[in-house]
This record gives C-alpha cells, structure tokens and sequence, in this order.
C-alpha cells in the first residue's frame, strides 16, 4: 500500500490504473479506523480491482461547537488496518492541501432540503460540510465506485443525490451497518462514552428495533411510533434529537402505503450524540 499527502500524487496513481484498465473503488474516511470502517472495505472488494481510502478529519463538516480538535486521530494504526484489509492507495492530505484558502471562505457544494432536515437541523452546516470534501475527493481519486457506510443513512442519501444531479460517473455503494455483540453500532464517538453510558447505549439499536418491529407488523401511526421511541430513549437516560419515521428512498414524509421505511434517531449521551437507523420494507 501507497501512502501520499498530495492530489497530485492521487490523480498520477490513480490515472496509471485507469490506463491499465482497473476498476478503483474508494473509501472515504476520518480515521481512526475500526471494523465498521474494514466492512467498507471487504464491500469494496467485490467492485472493483484498486482500493482506495481516504483519511481526513474535514473541519468543514464541524459546527463551532463541536469535536474537530478532539476527534480521535491515529493514524499509524489506521495505516495498518488499511494495508491489512488490501487497500493499496491511503490518502491522508491535511487541511492546506484540501482547503488552500481556509474552509470557511471555500466553494461549497450543498444538497438543499435534505441537508436541513434531521441531523441537519441539529448540526447547521454539517451536510454541506459532509457534501463539499466528498465531492472533492470523488473529483480528486475519480473513482468507479465509492461506499458509504449505511449508519450514516441521512449522509448517504445526500450523497447519492449529489451525485445524480451533478451526472458524477460514479457508482455509490451501501455497506450495512456493524454493531457490537449487544447492538450498538460501531462509531468512532463511542470511545467518548464512560462504562456506564456505554452499558446504556445499546437502547438506541432495541428502541429502533421495536419501531421495525411494530412498522413490519402494518402499523401507520408514525408519530406514535415516534413519540413512544423518544420516550424510551429518555427513559433509558439518553437525550434524543430526533426519532423518526421516514420514506428509506428520499427521507420524505412515510405516508400509510410506503412500502420501503426508514426509522432514524440521534441521541446525546454524555459528552457524544450516537446515530442509528433500521430499514424496513412490508
Ligand atoms: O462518514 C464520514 O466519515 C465522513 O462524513 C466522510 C464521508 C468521510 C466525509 O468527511
């Protein structure tokens, strides 16, 4: 595996691949990486032949008061983790070479309507943060494919629809999500949580299951639904931002004969907000 800092090494890389005809398949990431983020990888391997990952903690994407400077970084490891899951290109550019003017006075790429709605009207900004540095590193590796980890389903969402309207050549790849043993899914924010919070934790992955299940079994009260998951994530002792019952394919309204449902929910606890999401289809 190749490590390199600058776009230009990227584009010399990934051009003598393209040359020789292989598929490149990138993984966007920030780091400190775990086996959520191996998952995004081994679903790579089925699309293509050159494996790219990206490694950049993107300031863009991080309101005022938020985690940017505490965000774990550890890098030495996320570099063995990506030579061992096959990866053979790991960009890591720091924040001048992908930002030469500051992020804060730099082009922006925004999705509008959906980057406001749920986390986005929690975390002003962050989507156009989130669309912004993707749609830069899909210019900058021009990849065949890239994945998406499905736990970021709102994000995902995004990006597809970037992607579609800004006609990017460019395949978007769902991985489903990884959890624990006791359900909670992997995120880099669950090293913030003390043992006791962790041990309350997986209430978020049990009350979406009991949204699926009441979904699954033709249930049509989304706001019941929703009022009794916000309950029980604070019953549990968490705080929720949001529980919601969605259309899965554009995150509208879910109407009574949806057939494909998304439950999504973010949740603060202690000094971190946990997202999750089911998919549902009746
Ligand atoms: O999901 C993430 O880790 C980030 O939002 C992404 C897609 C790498 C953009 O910074």
């Amino acid at each position: 595996m190749r490590t390199v800092t600058t776009i230009a090494d990227v584009r010399a890389l990934a051009r003598r691949w393209r040359q020789a005809g292989e598929r490149i398949v990138f993984v966007p990431t920030m780091g400190n990486l775990h086996a959520g983020h191996v998952s995004l990888i081994e679903a790579a391997r089925a699309h293509g032949e050159r494996f790219v990952a990206s490694i950049f903690v993107n300031p863009m994407q991080f309101g005022p008061n938020e985690d940017f400077a505490h965000y774990p970084r550890t890098p030495e490891r996320d570099e063995q983790m990506l030579r061992a899951a096959g990866c053979d290109l790991m960009f890591m550019p720091d924040v001048a070479e992908m930002y030469p003017n500051g992020s804060q006075r730099a082009t922006r790429v925004e999705v509008p309507g959906l980057s406001g709605i749920l986390c986005g009207e929690f975390r002003p900004g962050h989507f156009a943060g989130v669309t912004t540095v993707v749609a830069k590193l899909l210019h900058i590796v021009e990849p065949d494919a890239a994945v998406f980890g499905e736990k970021d389903y709102q994000q995902l969402t995004l990006i597809r629809r970037m992607v579609r309207e800004l006609c990017m050549p460019i395949e978007i790849i769902a991985a489903p999500t990884v959890r624990d043993a006791d359900g909670l899914a992997m995120s880099s924010r669950n090293q913030y949580l003390t043992p006791e919070e962790r041990a309350r934790a997986p209430a978020i992955h049990r009350t979406l299951q009991a949204a699926a299940l009441r979904l699954r079994a033709g249930e049509c009260d989304y706001p019941g639904i929703e009022r009794t998951g916000i309950e029980a994530l604070e019953r549990a002792g968490l705080q929720p931002d949001y529980f919601a019952v969605r259309r899965a394919e554009d995150l509208g309204a879910a109407q009574p004969d949806t057939r494909h449902l998304v439950v999504l929910t973010a949740a603060r606890l202690g000094k971190a907000r946990l997202i999750d999401n089911l998919q549902v289809s009746r």
